[in-house]
């Protein structure tokens, strides 16, 4: 089930000059990656973060978090973009948009958006743990590879807890959320700092905010701001079918 979209909240968007999205795991779920904070499904029902997604972890057992996030980029890889993916592809061809994403799965990029702000890095890309260099070819099995260049460990290419983001990254993002007159806020439990404030930026400078989620547990509300209840693989088409009056 989802809510009606309201007719105004679609006029906003129509007549927006700027769109930025903020997407969150919630819109790879239907691709059956799980979610990080959902109690049954979520990767860290099992795995505490701090054990395995920092680098004090990786220092302690490199094995052990290069085998965890091994696992999660083959099943990243296996699976497809879905609906919602799709729809904000259909989206910035309606409406220019700018893209920020807190997954580091590349499902917007495979599903074809353009220059998508991705702040937590990706996860199909591997590098240096002392360099920070991408590394294109390594042994990929279970055992942890080595730095051609120096020999140290290898790692995902993703933030991990007390890490910065990618350079220019947070900013772009900023300046996007600053200069939009609707934000988009997906599938994002919007707890995680500091992609968690880019709504409230956007808001406090006059943009409509419209928050699509599965629940409104720990959504903000106020004026300003709209939730859009439901699964983003069936919010999105359908917000975006009523901007184009397809179906
Ligand atoms: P969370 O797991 O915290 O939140 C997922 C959100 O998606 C929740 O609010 C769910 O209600 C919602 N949701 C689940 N399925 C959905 C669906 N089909 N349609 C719409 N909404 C759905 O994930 P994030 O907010 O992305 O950071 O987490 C933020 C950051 O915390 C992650 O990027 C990661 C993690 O620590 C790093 O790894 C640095």
């Amino acid at each position: 089930m989802s809510d009606p979209i309201p007719a105004d909240l679609v006029e906003r968007l129509r007549s927006a000059r700027r769109v930025a999205v903020l997407t969150g795991a919630g819109v790879s779920a239907e691709s059956g990656i799980p979610t990080f904070r959902d109690a049954l499904t979520g990767l860290w029902a099992n795995f505490r973060a701090e054990e395995l997604a920092t680098p004090e972890a990786y220092d302690r057992n490199p094995e052990l978090v290069w085998r965890w996030y091994r696992t999660r980029r083959l099943a990243v890889a296996a699976a497809q973009p879905n609906a919602g993916h799709r729809a904000l592809v259909r989206l910035a061809e309606c409406v220019p948009v700018t893209l920020i994403t807190q997954n580091v799965d590349g499902l917007h990029v495979r599903a074809g958006s353009r220059e998508v702000i991705e702040l937590h890095g990706n996860i199909t890309r591997v590098k240096c743990s002392r360099e920070h260099i991408v590394v294109e070819e390594f042994a990929d099995t279970d055992e942890l590879p080595f730095c051609p260049r120096c020999g140290a460990g290898l790692r995902p290419d993703v933030v991990w807890f007390g890490e910065l983001l990618p350079a220019g990254a947070l900013e772009r993002a900023q300046d996007a959320a600053r200069a939009a007159d609707v934000f988009l806020s997906v599938g994002t439990s919007n707890i995680v700092e500091p992609a968690a404030s880019l709504p409230w930026i956007a808001a406090r400078a006059g943009a409509t905010v419209i928050v699509v989620n599965l629940s409104d547990e720990g959504q903000r509300a106020g004026p300003g701001i709209h939730l859009l209840r439901g699964p983003s693989g069936v919010v999105l088409p359908e917000l975006v079918g009523a901007l184009t009056g397809e179906e």
